[in-house]
């Protein structure tokens, strides 16, 4: 059993994934591309509870990209309505599993009645703490540094902070991610190599993990898969091989 192989000691604390193919996915059985993102639902939370199981603390998905607002309207809605919905059958199990919900991204741009369920969704999971379980909704990362650049302008003109005080840890804690940690891997399904304006601060260091596997298709054991490919490789931060033994 392939997760037997799993070392249980070295479990990455943040996994984000690009969960990526739905349409193809669709394509393949001859049916429009909102089948594939219904599918996708039951691959969200298998690779929930795997994440649960596993001991994982934070899980962050990217479900929707400020590029994404580009799609036809129809395929649009779709997707609001299909993640509604899933709000609504979750929250019980959200909690019932002790998972916290957040969300990053620029939420304003969705519907009204989603922004308040989503509001609902992580008030009522607050106190969760086994796994944190962050969704990307109208997420761009350029988005977001564009962001924290405003806002830390506005602070150094109001004397709030002072340009010499600006580091690394300052632009972290205002980006969107302020309350994760540093992703350790990163998983994108559906063959293509690109990371698609995803979290591109957050990701300088970790380990990338390409699969074939479309999104509806993908199951516990390819998370498995990807979790023991990152076991097996050495993270140096820049130091020799020798430094990190
Ligand atoms: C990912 O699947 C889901 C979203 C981007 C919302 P796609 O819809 O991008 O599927 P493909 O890439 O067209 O196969
Ligand atoms: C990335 O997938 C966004 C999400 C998975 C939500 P896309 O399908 O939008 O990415 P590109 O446009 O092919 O790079
Ligand atoms: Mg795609």
């Amino acid at each position: 059993m392939i997760f037997e192989k799993i070392d249980k000691n070295n479990i990455p604390q943040h996994i984000a994934v690009i969960m990526d193919g739905n349409g193809r996915w669709a394509k393949k059985r001859g049916m429009r591309r909102e089948s594939g993102h219904r599918a996708g639902r039951k691959s969200v939370k298998k690779i929930i509870e795997s994440c649960v199981e596993l001991g994982i603390k934070n899980l962050t998905l990217y479900a929707f990209s400020t590029e994404n607002w580009n799609r036809p309207k129809i395929e649009i809605n779709f997707l609001m309505q299909l993640l509604l919905l899933s709000l609504k059958d979750e929250l019980k199990n959200l909690n019932k599993n002790n998972i916290k919900f957040k969300t990053i991204g620029d939420l304003y741009q969705l519907p009204k009645k989603i922004i308040n369920y989503l509001e609902k969704v992580k008030s009522e999971t607050k106190d969760n703490s086994k796994l944190t379980l962050t969704l990307a909704l109208s997420y761009g990362s350029r988005n977001e540094i564009v962001n924290v650049v405003k806002e830390l302008s506005d602070k150094v003109k109001n004397n709030i902070i002072s340009s010499k005080n600006i580091d690394e840890t300052v632009i972290n804690d205002h980006l969107y991610t302020r309350n994760l940690p540093d992703v350790d891997l990163l998983i994108r399904t559906s063959g293509e190599k690109r990371i698609s304006n995803f979290l591109l601060w957050q990701i300088a260091y970790s380990e990338l993990y390409f699969t074939k596997k479309l999104w509806p298709d993908f199951r516990k054991k390819d998370l498995y898969k990807a979790i023991i490919s990152y076991q097996n490789r050495e993270r140096r931060f820049g130091k020799t091989s020798e430094q990190v033994k």
